[in-house]
């Protein structure tokens, strides 16, 4: 194990179809005003915003509407959300959605009272709140990010030209989450696979960096082979309950900050992915599909015995007869096929990367100084060139 941590996690979960039973009796526990956010319209056509409206009534809440919370949420409508908890002195954020709504929802209460340029502080900086924060609480519609379970907070702000994440301490996590795998069975297919596949990169953004063989290392293999097993299931039965609560539980675990601990990652297939949704607005998790295998041949050789490690652990490759090199390889080659089979986008210009734009999106990607190679810019231009 790495260094000295602390660990706390303080977001209460109620799973299972049955789960939204809790959220009255969870709203109670705030002063009458909340704010209701989510985004372009789902829950209305699948019954989720009604369910949270009669819980909303049950608790006797006054409801403040708070609709149009994009995919990669922008700054300017976090400013929008403050000034709507100002103007309104709300008591509780409501998120109901996917990673973008429960993002903006972490985004809005920090910002709401913040007396200096929150997106400097808070983005740029990477600063600490010092102002009153608002509670938040999610109903999770869509499967993915993690954001139900963790501080994460990623915002695209075009006039500054970047896509970035900041992780909140404890006091903006959601004070608790309702995860009911049915609510998640509206979702297109393509935004499916798309979360399927952002949990596998958070996965594998802590298993490819820090120390080896760890206690972390067997959780992450564990998650990644119940995440492929579930998957397969999911991506040709998406109404399968089963396959798909497993990854909903899977996704919370992949990126609550438990991994991290004594570990640390690496995270740069997520920088070079946002700069791609900074350039082209394109779905988080297809960004990350996109650019991962270049990335990955491309540091291999500098981590190859948690390269191999993945090959034997995570794929099942018989390591008989052959070099390391050759064992990592097949690893790699293992997950290529599990992409393909799910169906996710392999190359970055189905996303609008071109070569026209491909400068940009290098010049906008974050470079880490943490994962087993840092990466020059030059190296950014060429793993977004072997994308295409
Ligand atoms: O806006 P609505 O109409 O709700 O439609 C959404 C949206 O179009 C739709 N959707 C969600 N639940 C649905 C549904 N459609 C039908 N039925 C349902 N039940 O799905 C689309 C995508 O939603 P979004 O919230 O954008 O997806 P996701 O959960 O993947 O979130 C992506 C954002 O999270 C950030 C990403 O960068 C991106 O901005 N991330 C946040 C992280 C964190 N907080 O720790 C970590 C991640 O690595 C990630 O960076
Ligand atoms: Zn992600």
């Amino acid at each position: 194990m790495q260094g000295n941590f602390t660990y706390h996690n303080p977001t209460k979960l109620h799973f299972g179809e049955e789960a939204m039973k809790h959220l009255a009796g969870e709203l109670k526990n705030y002063g009458p005003t909340v704010m209701l956010s989510y985004g372009g319209g789902s829950i209305k056509r699948n019954g989720i915003y009604d369910a949270v409206m009669a819980a909303l009534k049950e608790a006797g809440k006054t409801v403040v509407e708070d609709a149009g919370v994009m995919p990669n949420p922008t700054y300017e409508k976090v400013q929008g959300g403050c000034a709507l908890v100002r103007d309104h002195k709300v008591d509780l954020i409501l998120a109901v959605g996917g990673g973008s709504t429960i993002d903006y929802a972490k985004a809005v209460s920090a910002s709401a009272y913040c007396e200096e340029d929150a997106w400097e502080k808070y983005w740029v900086k990477q600063g600490w709140p010092s102002c009153q924060v608002v509670p938040i609480g999610s109903v999770l519609t869509m499967v993915g990010t993690g954001s139900e379970m963790n501080g994460g907070s990623v915002i695209t702000n075009r006039k500054a030209g970047f896509k970035l994440g900041k992780v909140f301490g404890p006091d903006l996590y959601p004070k608790f989450t309702i995860l009911n795998p049915r609510f998640t069975m509206t979702v297109p297919q393509y935004q499916m696979v798309a979360g399927f596949f952002d949990i596998m990169s958070h996965l594998m953004e802590q298993y490819f960096a820090g120390k080896a063989d760890c206690t972390t290392d067997y959780l992450i293999e564990g998650l990644m082979r119940s995440l492929v097993h579930s998957s397969r299931i999911a991506a040709k039965n998406p109404q399968d309950y089963e396959a798909r609560a497993n990854i909903m539980w899977t996704a919370t675990w992949a990126l609550n900050t438990l991994l991290k601990m004594g570990k640390g990652g690496d995270w740069e297939v997520h920088q070079i992915g946002h700069a791609i949704g900074l350039v082209t607005d394109a779905t988080h998790g297809m960004t990350l599909a996109a650019v991962s295998l270049p990335y990955y041949r491309h540091v291999m050789r500098d981590g190859l015995h948690q390269f191999k490690r993945f090959a034997l652990n995570v794929w099942g490759v018989r390591p008989e007869g052959k070099s390391d090199e050759q064992v990592a390889t097949e690893g790699l080659q293992c997950l290529e096929a599990w992409m393909k089979e799910i169906g996710l986008v392999m190359h970055s210009k189905e996303l609008g990367v071109t070569e026209a734009n491909l400068q940009r999106v290098a010049d906008a990607a974050l470079i880490l100084p943490v994962g087993y190679r840092t990466l020059t810019r030059e190296e950014v231009v060429e793993i977004l060139t072997e994308s295409l």
